[in-house]
């Protein structure tokens, strides 16, 4: 042992900071900024009903899977995958560890940089910058945005102080207080701004539009763009529920916290749709504006309405601001976790090495905006030519190992570890349940996210 003590594994108060803390992760922008404008880029309602079927088939196996990971090792994701002793492969299962810490990290130095934007927008709201917007300015002030390299990484290093702020105070006073402050809130303006949506914006047809499938528009890539966005969203693949799920008592049910998280991500996202939709259709703007969506037609939108509209919008990217800032702490969770509770760094001084280090890519990746656009680190290699760097990063991390990551997870689950064990913690007895969890972890999963990711990484279907 070293001189220091290695920092005590902590626990949650209660199942429900658990479910406030894990829906916080999985509640993000993926849910408010790229659910809506990838329902709209896929036709909408086909796009959902594959959505929601994908959520159910491997999205809540694998949440338990995951969580059944965390919660038996009692420790972050590296000494998780060794703690089980399996009889073979243990270095690939090292390896899964390893990729489960630095994944995360790779997601942030991009998902920072995405954050930023919604405090600058945020704070722009408040202060009137989209006020009077005349004919193409909101396309202007955002491609403004994107072409200073000052404001970006500006806003990008305000979002990575705030979220090592936060995980250096570590679980209770940090990660804890926050999602009960935050989540609470975001569901409360997320209601009203529903409401508002709806009252006064196009509900009837954003209902059909959501859920009116238009079974000729499924296709085996909208199958795969759909398994993309819910593995994304429901935070798979990538640490954070793992670790999250390490700091679980016995007593609290695993499969009842995975089917929490996944419904109420699932809830968020179509919230967001009509949120978004009504308003849109109303005021007869594009809905398949594609990642512009938020950013460039909803201040037009906010801006037509008025006195009010600024208030909405204010409302609105503070909603995602703090569903980003929820998120970004369950990213950088896993690795602090890691180096704190291997007893050579305090948690502290962990998160702020972990901080500066993906701080320092993610100047990289917030300059792929504008003056490194067109710098292709990997250009000579065919599959990641014309991938700058935030675009070979996010390919990466979001694409290739979050996706491989969640395949070997079912594997390990499914195959490697004893069934004695994954029976014991998932406590539903040798029910049907368990055996229907089980077949899809040992079977569905593995050949349905091979195809997902030989898809998302080689294109193999397109
Ligand atoms: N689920 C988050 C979102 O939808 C992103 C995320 C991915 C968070 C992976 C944690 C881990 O925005």
């Amino acid at each position: 042992m070293n001189k220091m003590q290695a920092a005590k594994h902590e626990h949650w108060s209660s199942g429900f900071t658990f479910l406030l803390a894990a829906v916080g992760s999985a509640v993000g922008l993926g849910n408010i900024w790229r659910f809506p404008y990838v329902v709209a880029e896929n036709g909408g309602g086909a796009f959902v009903l594959i959505y929601l079927a994908i959520v159910v088939v491997f999205g809540i196996p694998l949440l338990m899977s995951e969580l059944m990971i965390g919660r038996k090792s009692q420790k972050p994701p590296l000494d998780a995958m060794r703690s089980f002793k399996v009889s073979k492969a243990q270095r690939l299962w090292d390896a899964v560890g390893w990729s489960y810490l630095l994944v995360p990290m790779g997601i942030l130095t991009f998902y920072s940089v995405v954050a930023g934007w919604t405090l600058d927008y945020a704070i722009g709201m408040g202060i009137g910058t989209f006020n009077d917007l005349k004919e193409g300015e909101s396309a202007q002030i955002f491609a403004d945005l994107q072409a200073s390299p000052a404001k970006l990484i500006f806003w990008m290093t305000l979002s990575v102080g705030i979220t090592v702020g936060i995980v250096a105070r570590g679980l209770k006073s940090g990660l804890e207080q926050t999602v009960k402050i935050l989540m609470p809130a975001l569901f409360a303006i997320l209601v009203i701004l529903v409401l508002y949506a709806s009252i006064t914006g196009d509900f009837v047809r954003s209902f059909s539009f959501m859920f009116t499938p238009d079974f000729s528009k499924i296709t085996p890539e909208l199958v795969l763009m759909a398994a993309g966005q819910a593995f994304f969203s429901l935070s798979l693949g990538s640490g954070a529920i793992m670790v999250y799920g390490s700091y679980l008592t016995k007593d609290i049910s695993i499969p009842k916290m995975a089917v929490g998280v996944a419904f109420a991500d699932t809830f968020v996202a179509l919230l967001a749709g009509f949120a978004i939709f009504p308003i849109v259709f109303a005021f007869g703007v594009d809905h398949a504006a594609g990642p512009g969506l938020v950013f460039v037609t909803l201040p037009i939108v906010f801006n037509d309405m008025g006195g009010i509209g600024q208030v909405f919008g204010l409302l609105f990217f503070l909603l995602l601001a703090f569903a980003a800032v929820t998120s970004t702490i369950s990213l950088l969770e896993p690795m602090v976790a890691q180096l704190s509770e291997s007893g050579k760094i305090k948690r502290p001084r962990a998160a702020i090495y972990a901080g500066a280090a993906f701080w320092f890519v993610g100047i990289f990746v917030a300059l792929s905006n504008n003056i490194l656009a067109e710098v292709y680190p990997l250009g000579f290699i065919p599959l990641f030519a014309g991938m700058n760097i935030e675009g070979l990063i996010n390919f990466l991390a979001a694409n290739v190992f979050m996706v491989l990551n969640g395949m070997l997870v079912a594997i390990f689950v499914g195959w490697a570890v004893k069934r004695s064990v994954t029976l014991e913690e998932m406590g539903l007895g040798d029910s049907v349940i368990f055996k229907i969890w089980f077949a899809l972890v040992r079977f569905v999963v593995p050949v349905g996210v091979s195809l997902i990711f030989l898809d998302v990484a080689f294109g193999i279907f397109q």
